[in-house]
């Protein structure tokens, strides 16, 4: 049953990001916590989460409750993995080996990213098979060939070819610090930067962060030059479905497109063979204008059908959003920055656990709340105003007349 871990001093991920906010750098939180363009899109993630009710049931046996799902043929602790990030280690030096960790004891995925300063043979000693790769297919397609052999030779049965980045975004917030490359930082920056010594302590005796999945691709270059060239190389505005195409041929385990929002997208990402989609907006990282991920999850979901997993991320911060999303059609979710903000909050070694811990905690609280004994039971029946459930979930509860509640949309705006 729940249980909240005793020797825990942080019970929510937004304290955790309130004790981030005064633990890091001003330039490395708004690297993290920033968005693209006037940060709409972030806002919207978080509001739109925030408008779901959800309906319980009362009086179901919960007793054996559990937040267990199966995922591509495995079993995995809890329905979300942690999403791929690049530079994580600007948090602390070891970031990504530490969330991988996490993510192998507690059994849940860890998306290592192209744009990581860990190698994927690293990561892959650490994680094992909770390890999933992040594509950035980037302009040069014989440099993802070899991420996608260097995977496929570490054992990796999940890739995730991220499409949202067709060109840099905007990010304000880094402009204005100077965190963009070339890297010039503000003298505000640097300042800062000096008002947090035990960050600038670790930072300069941890390994200097490189970009270590092109250290192979790309012999010779190293820090900023390597960091600018990988920059360039990740964007790309001619990736077509032509592409997605030949890495649906090179790939021959399962393979997830991030960054759909459109439902003819996820149409056409069912028919090229893909077994999965991550619903996305990057965490309002790239198009400021574009939808809520939740909000255009219906939709999606209907376009898709039933056999395409759909994976849904951006502003998912409690379990209450992970149920929302489990309600409004996803089968998974990712999360991002709180598990940064649990690094920056807690350390290496309780940040990444204590994060996922939240998470699955509040999950199943949230679950025996609305009588759902497992994750698979959460429909959209649960949500008001309330809707028609999903074929099988219907049929799971003989005598329930679903006519007498009017099909309404999930959320109105
Ligand atoms: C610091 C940071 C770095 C990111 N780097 C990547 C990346 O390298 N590849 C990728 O596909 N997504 C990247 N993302 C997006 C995340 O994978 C994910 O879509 C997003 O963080 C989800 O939103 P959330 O942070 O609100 O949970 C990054 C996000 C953050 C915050």
């Amino acid at each position: 049953m729940t249980q909240v871990i005793s020797n825990r001093r942080l019970f929510s991920t937004r304290q955790m990001e309130t004790v981030a906010r005064k633990r890091l750098p001003r330039a490395v939180f708004d690297f993290i916590e920033g968005g693209a363009g006037s940060e709409i899109a972030v806002t919207r993630n978080r509001v739109r989460f925030d408008e779901i009710a959800l309906v319980p049931r009362a009086l179901r046996d919960c007793s054996g409750a559990s937040t267990e799902v199966t995922l591509f043929g495995r079993r995995y602790a809890a329905p979300f993995g942690i999403a791929p990030m690049g530079f994580a280690d600007l948090v602390r030096p070891g970031t990504d080996r530490a969330l991988a960790r996490a993510a192998q004891e507690r059994n849940i995925p860890y998306v290592l990213s192209t744009a990581a300063t860990t190698s994927i043979e690293a990561i892959r000693d650490i994680a094992r098979e909770n390890l999933w790769f992040q594509l950035y297919p980037g302009t040069d397609e014989a440099m993802a060939t070899a991420l996608i052999q260097r995977a496929l030779r570490a054992g990796v049965e999940t890739l995730v070819v991220t499409v949202d980045i067709p060109v840099p975004a905007k990010r304000v917030r880094d402009l204005v610090n100077g965190l963009a490359i070339p890297l010039r930082p503000s003298l505000r920056t640097i300042l800062d930067v000096a008002r947090h010594p035990a960050w600038l302590y670790r930072a300069a005796r941890g390994e200097r962060p490189a970009m270590a999945n092109f250290a192979e691709s790309k012999g010779g270059l190293s820090g900023l030059a390597h960091a600018e060239f990988v920059s360039r190389q990740l964007s790309c505005a001619a990736l077509d479905w032509q592409r997605l195409e030949r890495i649906r041929e090179a790939w021959p385990h399962h393979l997830v497109i991030k960054g759909i929002l459109n439902p003819e997208d996820a149409r056409i990402a069912a028919k090229l063979g893909a077994d999965g989609i991550v619903v996305s907006n990057h965490g309002g990282r790239q198009l400021d204008s574009a939808p809520a991920p939740i909000e255009v999850l219906p939709e999606i979901r209907a376009a898709a059908g039933e056999d395409l997993t759909i994976i849904l991320d951006s502003g998912v911060r409690t379990g209450d959003d992970i149920a929302r999303s489990l309600a409004l059609g996803a089968d998974f979710v990712l999360m991002g920055r709180p598990f940064l903000f649990g690094v920056a909050a807690l350390g290496l070694s309780h940040g990444p656990a204590a994060t996922i811990e939240i998470f699955r905690d509040e999950l199943l609280n949230t679950l025996i709340h609305l009588g759902c004994a497992s994750p698979g039971v959460l429909d959209r029946r649960f949500l008001w105003p309330r809707q028609p459930g999903r074929a099988a979930a219907q049929a799971a509860e003989p005598g329930e007349s679903l006519a007498r509640s009017a099909p309404k949309p999930a959320i109105r705006h």
